[in-house]
């Protein structure tokens, strides 16, 4: 995940100015991206792990299902950069955004909050 985000910070980066950005280098960051996500779509998600047992097979299967969806949006991203389409890669880079979220929202561990900070003396 941490080269997803990696990629996906430098491709959006890229897009924020699109003419002056260099298109096999946006075509591999998206590459990039559909290969890591294919790779995580084998990990158990920890949050998974936790679970009684009983809900592990389905949660796990809902988990693969949202990768795959993930991935359908890679490739269009991939044919959308390599027809230097940047409107409707602009987009896309949107849609991920949402599928990011949601897929952490569900599947991963929430984040436990800051410690508080101590009252100055
Ligand atoms: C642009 C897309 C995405 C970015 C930039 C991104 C980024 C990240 C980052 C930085 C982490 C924390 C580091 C790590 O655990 O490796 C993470 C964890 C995680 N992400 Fe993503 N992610 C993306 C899409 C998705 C999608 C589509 C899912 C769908 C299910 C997902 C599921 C998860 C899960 C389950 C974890 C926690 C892994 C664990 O606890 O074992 N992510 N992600």
């Amino acid at each position: 995940m941490d080269i997803i985000s990696e990629n996906f910070r430098n491709l959006l980066r890229a897009m924020r100015a699109p003419d002056t950005a260099v298109p096999a280098d946006c075509v591999l960051f998206a590459v990039n991206i559909r290969e890591q996500a294919l790779k995580s779509r084998d990990l158990i998600p920890l949050k998974i792990q936790q679970m009684p047992q009983v809900e592990q097979a389905a949660t796990l299967e809902k988990f693969q299902k949202t990768i795959d969806a993930f991935i359908v949006t890679t490739d269009k991203l991939i044919v959308t950069l390599k027809a230097s389409d940047w409107e409707s890669a602009k987009a896309l880079l949107d849609s991920m955004k949402i599928e990011r979220d949601e897929g952490h929202e569900q599947f991963q561990i929430e984040e436990a909050p800051a410690p508080a900070t101590p009252a100055a003396s």
